[in-house]
């Protein structure tokens, strides 16, 4: 079956995503109705760790080899065959060229064999509709009009939906780094393990963001882009600072919360302070400017408690209604490629397995 926009007639069928945009190996299965049957992830941490970061060239072989394992997962946990795949959604970028090889080539192939339709799904486009995914029914409608804020290792956008074309638009991005990078950062200079985010965010819990202000990145009044270059070195230097000649105490990297420096948590916590403070000014401005009936918050910072939390009282402060990914789908996976294809299959959109490609960079407008 072959690529077009066709009449937008009710899918049935099982949909098959596939996430290998970096180093997460990823497969799920979702129902017609957005339920998600299974959502594998299949880690390849242990592999990257000792580099501090990921070796892309490792990435690409590791998706190779972790594949059978995981889409046999998948498949099995939603006691599905491979015959029963009705429409394969894989990602397309942005991210990795060679990781994203592996699973979108994997995925053509599939949906060629099979004659299914197929969908070549934008990274972001995953993240921005995940919100509407449920732990355990059928998806959300996707709603009439929705702005949302994707944050996470290698984003940070603020993003709108036209309700009527489901088009994407970007209202704002990162001029730098991307928020997770700088918590990233960060975590690595204390020595945690890589990615050192949901470390830092769980530390920070125990530091005073009082304590240990941090100034937050000065930009125009009517300016809208993210920048964490500036915090980020900020936090090296005033960690810098701090440890002078100190290591950070073995114990505390084992484990044993009370043998952090306190100085150190509540830096933490400054930074951390500062880093969400930036997404809610911006939010902030934004509404000043017009109005805002829904923001989905989605990516793997947004699984930051203290993003959670602020973000949910911005909401109720502004009258704005907050769709905040679940915890289980914020970090990369496939059920959320899956369910932003089924969003472009009920609107009768596909692709075509032959000629979609993989791209590292791809603007929306
Ligand atoms: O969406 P994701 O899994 O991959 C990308 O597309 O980048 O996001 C990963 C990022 C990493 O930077 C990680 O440190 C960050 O999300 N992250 C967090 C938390 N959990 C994951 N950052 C802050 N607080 C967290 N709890
Ligand atoms: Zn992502």
């Amino acid at each position: 079956m072959l690529a077009g926009a066709g009449e937008a007639t009710p899918f049935r069928g099982f949909v098959l995503g596939i996430e290998t945009s970096c180093d997460d190996t990823a497969c799920a299965v979702l129902d017609s109705e957005g339920r998600v049957l299974s959502s594998q992830v299949s880690s390849q941490l242990e592999v990257h760790r000792p580099f501090g970061g990921v070796v892309p060239e490792a990435a690409s072989r590791e998706h190779l080899r972790n594949w059978p394992a995981v889409s046999a997962a998948a498949l099995a946990e939603a006691g599905i065959g491979w015959k029963d795949v009705g429409a394969v959604a894989a990602t397309r970028g942005p991210g990795l060229v060679g990781s994203l090889l592996v699973g979108l080539s994997l995925g053509k192939a599939i949906s060629y064999s099979l004659g299914v339709p197929f969908l070549a799904v934008h990274h972001l486009e995953g993240h921005l509709f995940s919100p509407l995914l449920g732990t355990e029914g059928a998806s959300r409608p996707l709603p009439e009009s929705m702005l949302g804020l994707v944050v996470s290792g290698g984003h940070t956008s603020l993003l709108e939906v036209d309700g009527e074309t489901s088009a994407v638009a970007s209202l704002a991005e990162t001029r730098d780094d991307a928020v997770g990078e700088a918590f990233d950062k960060v975590g690595r200079r204390l020595g945690l393990p890589f990615p050192g985010g949901p470390e830092v965010d769980r530390l920070a819990e125990l530091g005073d963001p009082a304590a240990r202000p941090f100034r937050t990145a000065r930009i125009s009044s009517n300016e809208l882009a993210f920048s964490y270059s500036g915090l980020k070195s900020q936090a090296l230097r005033a960690l810098a600072e701090t440890l002078g000649e100190r290591e950070i105490p073995p114990a505390a990297l084992g484990g044993e919360d009370e043998a952090w420096p306190q100085e150190v948590l509540d830096l933490l916590a400054g930074f951390r302070r500062a880093a969400v403070d930036q997404l809610i000014r911006r939010l902030d401005r934004l509404w000043s400017e017009r109005p805002i009936a829904r923001l989905s918050v989605s990516g793997g910072v947004a699984a930051c408690r203290l993003l959670r939390r602020e973000v949910t009282a911005w909401g109720e402060r502004r009258g704005v209604e907050i769709l905040l990914v679940p915890l289980r789908f914020s970090g990369d996976n496939a059920a959320m490629i899956a369910h932003a294809g089924l969003l472009r299959l009920r609107r009768g959109d596909s692709d075509d397995p032959r000629s979609a490609d993989a791209e590292s960079r791809i603007p929306f407008r």
